[in-house]
C-alpha cells in the first residue's frame, strides 16, 4: 500500500487516537471474550485520561498510520521507565501495534514495526519486546517474521479474564560505526 504516513500523536488528537485504539481492540478480540470483560477493558484502558498520561509521558511515543487522510492504525512505543514491564533500561517496547481489519494484509503493520525498529537503531536500544497474547497467532507470526523469540511470559488481565501474553524480543546488535540488526 503506497502513499502511507506515520505521524507522532499530539494531545490535540486524543479522541482519534481513542477511537482507532477501541476499533482496532475490538476488531481483534471482542469474538474471543465476554462482552462484559471487554466493555471494561475499552472503557477503562481507552478512557481520555489513561490516554492523556500516555500523550504526555516523555518515554512514550504514538504514532498515526494514515492513509487518504484516514487513520488505519497505530503504533505504541515506550522507553525506559514507560515499558510496562522492568527490563534494560535502554530497550525499547512495543506496547501496541495495530492495524484496521481492512487493511491487514497491505504491509501496513510492517510500516509501523519499521518506524519502531529505526528508533531502536537511532537510540541504540540493545533490543526490542513486546507482549502478545499466546492466543493471537496471526501477531505471533507477524513477530517471528521480523526475527523476534519468545523469552518469557506474564499475566495479563481483561476485565476479570486472567490471560497470558508471550513476551518477544529481537537483538538489535550495534555493529562498529555503522548499526545492523541481525
Ligand atoms: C499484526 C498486524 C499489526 C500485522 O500487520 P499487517 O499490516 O497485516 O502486516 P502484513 O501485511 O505484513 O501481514 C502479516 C501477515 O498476515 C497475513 N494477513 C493479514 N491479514 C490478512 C488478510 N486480511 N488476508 C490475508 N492475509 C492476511 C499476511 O498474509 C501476512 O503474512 P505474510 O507476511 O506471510 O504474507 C495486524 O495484523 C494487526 O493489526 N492485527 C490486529 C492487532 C494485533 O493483533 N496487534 C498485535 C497485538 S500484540
Amino acid at each position: 500500500m503506497e502513499g502511507i504516513i506515520i505521524p507522532r500523536v499530539t494531545l490535540e488528537e486524543i479522541k482519534e487516537l481513542q477511537e482507532i485504539g477501541r476499533a482496532t481492540f475490538s476488531e481483534t478480540f471482542a469474538h474471543l471474550n465476554s462482552q462484559e470483560d471487554m466493555q471494561e477493558y475499552l472503557k477503562q484502558s481507552f478512557s481520555i485520561e489513561k490516554l492523556t498520561d500516555e500523550l504526555t509521558n516523555q518515554d512514550s511515543l504514538i504514532y498515526f498510520a494514515v492513509a487518504d487522510e484516514k487513520i488505519i492504525g497505530y503504533l505504541k512505543i515506550n522507553l525506559r521507565q514507560a515499558q510496562t514491564e522492568k527490563q534494560n533500561n535502554d530497550a525499547l517496547e512495543i506496547e501496541r501495534i495495530y492495524v484496521l481489519k481492512e487493511f491487514h494484509g497491505l504491509k501496513v503493520g510492517q510500516l509501523l514495526y519499521q518506524k519502531a525498529l529505526d528508533l531502536a537503531y537511532e537510540i541504540r536500544a540493545p533490543y526490542v519486546w513486546l507482549g502478545v497474547w499466546e492466543e493471537n497467532y496471526r501477531a505471533i507470526k507477524f513477530y517471528e517474521k521480523n526475527g523476534f523469540t519468545v523469552f518469557g511470559k506474564h499475566p495479563f488481565k481483561l476485565g476479570q479474564d486472567e490471560q497470558t501474553d508471550l513476551l518477544m524480543k529481537k537483538i538489535v546488535t550495534v555493529v562498529s560505526e555503522s548499526k545492523t540488526a541481525w
